[in-house]
Order: structure tokens, then sequence, then C-alpha cells
């Protein structure tokens, strides 16, 4: 959510951080502006909508920079526009800032300084906070930064520079990430790796309550609440800059779509004992009893990742005596739960930041339970604040609708499955025989992918809808939903799922001939209920797309259109059953001319609560 990129070196700042936000547009995209050192002063330029406005905004401007800071906005407080766009000014447009995260007390500190005679020129609680830098500022950024920041009440990544202090950058963290990159001679800063990678694998993160101070190839990192410096690992990215490009793509969903046989073998690679008929998580070893003789497991995640969570509740308990819960994170903080020894909580998210997660993860170590991660991105704030966990290596997601990261996190919650299946009532063969399907799976999304064609047709004939019903029933049904999430956040379609059992009370009202249903019906323990409730939608004339095996003559007798998926043992269906719907949302989006990567008021980190 908004995304921040800052350099200081030797090159020309400006079509360096154009490019760090380029590749930071998904994080959010209402508007974007920058501020370099330039002969001495600070030049700055913003601009409404794309990274495309604010290049045209600077086309003819040569500033002699080498050293800037950047920021494209996902807007909180104020609407998207010029003025509310980052970097903010303090009244004598000597400080500039950009910020990432909310100032929960902004109003407060607002009447205060209004009170003082500080012009405001936005609706934005960020330029609340650079007046208020401006008000303790004696001649020392970093002090002014410190005093500032001990005032507020709030999540904050920020990058502040001043024109009396020229190639200075002060940054600070509290709740929203910041990563430095250095390379020979050169700093970077970003709020996502996938800004730096180009530039450096050598990174190092911030820690909430850190504050940085970058100068051309130096930077130095204290804590907020103290002096001290302090000595954070330097770590190296994994990530191949490739893998943050479309590669030929049309969009990044289209190429994140097509990685999935890949990325859910990096899923698998090293983690199937094939012997032994079981897996291997290294991740877990530091709290591998634990995590065995667990006796309830609390899955915390939102949207995608949480119906990740609810196919791993099924798939876990069909393999376990453990009892599963899955709860949205932004529900469970308010919960009374009583949780007794025994319990662990297990936090999803693909991004590892997302707010209302990282706020369920902490509650659940204030109660006093392990808490686990299972995150995309490494170094993230779940990551990092969870005792143990699973990486999902699907490499860099950049599509704001998840794709690779779903069949991933459903991947990684199979492996678990397995691992504690074996603990509980799997045989040795039972747990070959998984594996040997599960080594399956890639290729059969593959086949999938080959039908893309026939999938742009359906879906051809389809964009004309304005509402669509998913249904689906056991695994099928957070199928289900992730379809209908799909549909609505990248075509704007109006879309909802259903446990197909519970369509006739209430949901059936809404059919007629304008309204089709998408039935997700592979050939298992429940089809023969699937093909009845097809039968009452089809009774009150309701088209009908279904997804079914290939060569299921009765589906494709009583569906209006069909899009088939090879066969494989029931409990992997949902591999290869979400695989048509990505695709389907994919192209109902694009024949409907729809912004696909970053779709509106949406972005990929949902930092805020
Ligand atoms: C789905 O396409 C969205 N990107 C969204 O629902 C996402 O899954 C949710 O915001 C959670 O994100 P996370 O996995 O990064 O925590």
């Amino acid at each position: 959510m908004c995304g921040i990129i800052c350099y200081l070196g030797q090159r020309p700042a400006v079509p360096l951080l154009m490019d760090g936000l380029r590749r930071l547009e998904y994080r959010g995209y209402d508007s974007s502006g920058l501020a370099v050192f330039s002969n001495g002063s600070i030049e700055s330029e913003r601009a409404l909508g794309k990274i495309k406005a604010l290049e045209e905004r600077l086309q003819g401007k040569r500033w002699p920079a080498r050293g800037g800071i950047a920021h494209t906005r996902w807007a909180t407080h104020g609407e998207p526009s010029e003025r509310n766009a980052h970097p903010h000014r303090d009244c004598t447009s000597s400080i500039f800032l950009i910020h990432n995260g909310i100032i929960e007390n902004y109003q407060q500190i607002k009447n205060r300084l209004v009170a003082k005679d500080h012009q405001f020129a936005s609706e934005t609680d960020t330029e609340v906070l650079t007046h208020l830098v401006e008000d303790h500022y004696r001649g020392d950024l970093v002090e002014a930064v410190e005093q500032a920041l001990r005032q507020v009440r709030g999540a904050f990544g920020i990058a502040v520079m001043c024109r009396q202090e020229p190639d200075k950058i002060v940054l600070a963290r509290r709740g929203s990430p910041l990563i430095i990159g250095v390379r020979n001679g050169e700093v970077f800063a970003a709020s996502d790796v996938a800004a730096l990678v180009s530039h450096t694998k050598n990174v190092i993160y911030l820690e909430d309550n850190d504050i940085a101070v970058l100068t051309p190839s130096q930077y130095d990192i204290f804590n907020l609440d103290g002096a001290d410096t302090l000595n954070r690992i330097e770590t190296v990215v994994d990530w191949d800059v490739r893998e943050a490009e479309k590669q030929g793509y049309e969009h990044f969903m289209l190429k994140e779509i097509y990685d999935q046989p890949a990325s859910i073998k990096n899923a698998l690679r090293g983690r199937l004992i094939e012997d032994e008929g079981t897996a291997k998580l290294g991740g877990l070893a530091p709290v591998k009893d634990q995590v065995l003789d667990m006796d309830r497991l609390i899955i915390v995640s939102c949207g995608t990742s949480y119906y990740a969570g609810l196919i791993g509740r099924s798939v876990i308990e069909s393999c376990t005596e453990i009892g599963v819960d899955v709860d949205l994170a932004s529900e469970f903080r308010y919960r009374r739960l009583n949780l007794k020894s025994g319990t662990i909580v297990l936090a999803i998210s693909q991004s590892g930041e997302t707010a209302d997660t990282l706020a369920a993860v902490r509650e659940a170590e204030r109660k006093g339970v392990p808490v686990l991660g299972m995150v995309n991105v490494v170094g993230s704030s779940i990551a990092r604040e969870t005792l143990a966990g699973v990486y999902n290596h699907a490499g860099p997601e950049i599509g704001v609708a998840s794709t690779k990261s779903f069949t991933s996190q459903v991947a990684v919650l199979y492996l678990v499955s397995l691992l504690l299946g074996r603990r509980h009532r799997m045989s040795v063969s039972e747990g070959q025989a998984f594996i040997r399907e599960f080594k399956s799976i890639p290729e059969k999304v593959a086949l999938i992918l080959e039908q893309a064609d026939h999938i742009r047709q359906v879906a051809r004939k389809y964009r004309r809808f304005k509402n669509f019903l998913f249904v689906g029933r056991q695994l099928s049904y957070p199928v289900a939903l992730e379809g209908a999430l799909k549909l609505k956040e990248i075509s704007y379609l109006h879309a909802e799922a259903y446990a197909a059992g519970e369509m006739k009370h209430g949901p059936i009202a809404l059919i007629d001939e304008n309204f089709p249903s998408v039935c997700i019906a592979p050939r298992d323990s429940s089809r023969e209920k699937m093909i009845s409730n097809i039968q009452e939608i089809k009774a009150r004339r309701g088209p009908v797309l279904g997804i079914a095996n290939q060569g299921d003559a009765q589906m494709a007798h009583i569906c209006d259109d069909l899009i088939e998926v090879p066969a494989c043992d029931e409990l992997f269906t949902p591999f290869l059953t979400v695989v048509p719907l990505q695709l389907l949302a994919y192209y109902i989006a694009r024949e409907n001319g729809c912004e696909i990567d970053q779709p509106r008021n949406l972005a990929k980190s949902v930092t805020v609560e």
C-alpha cells in the first residue's frame, strides 16, 4: 500500500527513481511524486494518476540530481489528487517527506500546528508529519525526525530530506516495511525488494522503531528510543530480477497464472521424503515437537490467503485428528479466545505485511501461543515476527490479484497435512500415494493452461453479464470463493460464492436467464449433489458454466458451457479447478478493457487496518 523508493549515489537520480516507481506501481497507483537534491536546492514534481502521468510532467526537466525520494500512493486520508500526492513539504519548502502507513493522531497534531501558524496544502496525515518535523527542526534533521515521531501514533515507513542538509535521507519505520539496498558507492531504500533487485541483492531490513541515515555509499541505523548504533544483518535476496518482469506476457497476472506449474514445483522442491512417505519442512525444525503434538490449529489470514486456509482446514482434518479453525485475521483479534496449550496459530500471507494478519499474529503472541508464519516475501514483517515458518518460494507476485501465491499456499498446506498426517493416522503407503498424486499436479496444471483459447472464448460469451454466482461443495467451496473474488476484483462485475448446499436457502432467488452460475463439480464424493444443484439452476433458466473433469458426459449435457480439467484424486482437485477460474476472470476483464494488474481501489500489500 503505497510505494517508497530512495537513491543516493553518483548516477542521475530521476531515471533510477522512476524505474523504482514503475516496479512499485502495483503497491498503489492513484498518484505519484518525487523530490531530488539539485544544485543546492530541492526540486519536486507530483502528478495524479499512473506513473506515466509523472513521467510526462518530468519531460524536459534536466535536474543534475544524484539523490532523492519518490512515492506512489494508495489514498487513505484525502482523495487521490495532485495536492494529496507525496512528497509533502513544510511551510518553507525545505523539508520533503514521503510516507507509507497511517498517522492515527494526525488531527490533534494538526490542530496544534495550525495554532502555531503552519500552513497546510492537503488533507493528508503525511503533511501533518512533515510540518511536525519542521516544528522540531533546529539544524539537525535526524534529531527533528526523532522528536516528531515520538509524538506520533500509528504506522509509518518514511523518508525525509532537507534542503539545508544535502545528500542525506532519513528513514524511519514502525509497522510499514522499509529496506535499505547497498551497492558500491550507492545506497537505495525502498518499501519493497521488487524495487531494489535490479540494482542490488544486498539488503538490510529495517525493524520497527529503527531510524536510518543514508548518505551516498553509507548508512547508519539507530533506535528511535535511544541513540545506540545498531548492527542489522545484511541479507542477500535470492530473487531473480527477471521474475519481477512480464517476460513477454501482456500482464503480470497472466504471467503469474502461467508460472503455476513451476511455482507449485518450487513449493515442493526438497520437501518430500518419498521413501518415508512424508514431508520435511526445514523452517519448522525449531518447533517440530510442538507442531507434531498440537491438537488445535488456528489459521489466520485475509482475502485469497484466507481461502487457501479454508482448503488447508479440510485437508488437515482429512489426514489428522487435529481440530482446525480458520479465522479472518481482521476478526480474530476481537474474539475472546481461550487458547490452551497444544494450540498453534498459523498466519498465512503472501506479502507478509498485511496489517490485519500482523495484528492477529501479535494478539496470538500476547496470548502466549506459538505463532507460525507462511509467507512468500522473504524478510517480511510476518516472517520476522513469527516463531518459525515456511516460505512459499513462489517468486515475486506483482499482479494485485493473487494467483500463483494461492496455489503455492495450498501446496504448502498439503505438505503440512502430509507431515501431520504421518504423525496421525496415515500409513507409509498412504503417504507415498499422496506424494505420487501431488507430484503429478504441476503437469496437470500445465495441461489446463493449454486450454487458454477455449477459456477466452467462454469469457467472450459471459463478459456481457453483470452478476455471477459461483458454487461448489467441500473443497470446491473455497475454490468458488476464490473464483468469485478474482472476477470481482479485476472485472468489477458482481460475483458471489456460496457452498452449493446453501443455494436453496436464499441465493437461488437471484437466478434467471441473466444471472449465470459457475458450478465447480469435479468427480468427487459430492458430485451427485452438485448435479442436482445444477438441475435446479437450469430449471430456473439460469445459464451454467461448469468446471468438470475431462470426459464427464453428464456435465457436458446439462451445462451450457464447460471447462474441463484432468482427473485427479479428490483431495487434489482445488489445484486444478481454480486455474480455469483465474483465466476466466483474466479474460473477462481483458475483454471488458479493465486494468488488470492494477485494479481500481486495490493495492497489492494491504498495510492499513
Ligand atoms: C487477492 O487477489 C488479493 N490480492 C487479496 O485478497 C490478498 O490475498 C489479501 O489482501 C491478503 O494478502 P496477503 O496474502 O499478502 O496477506
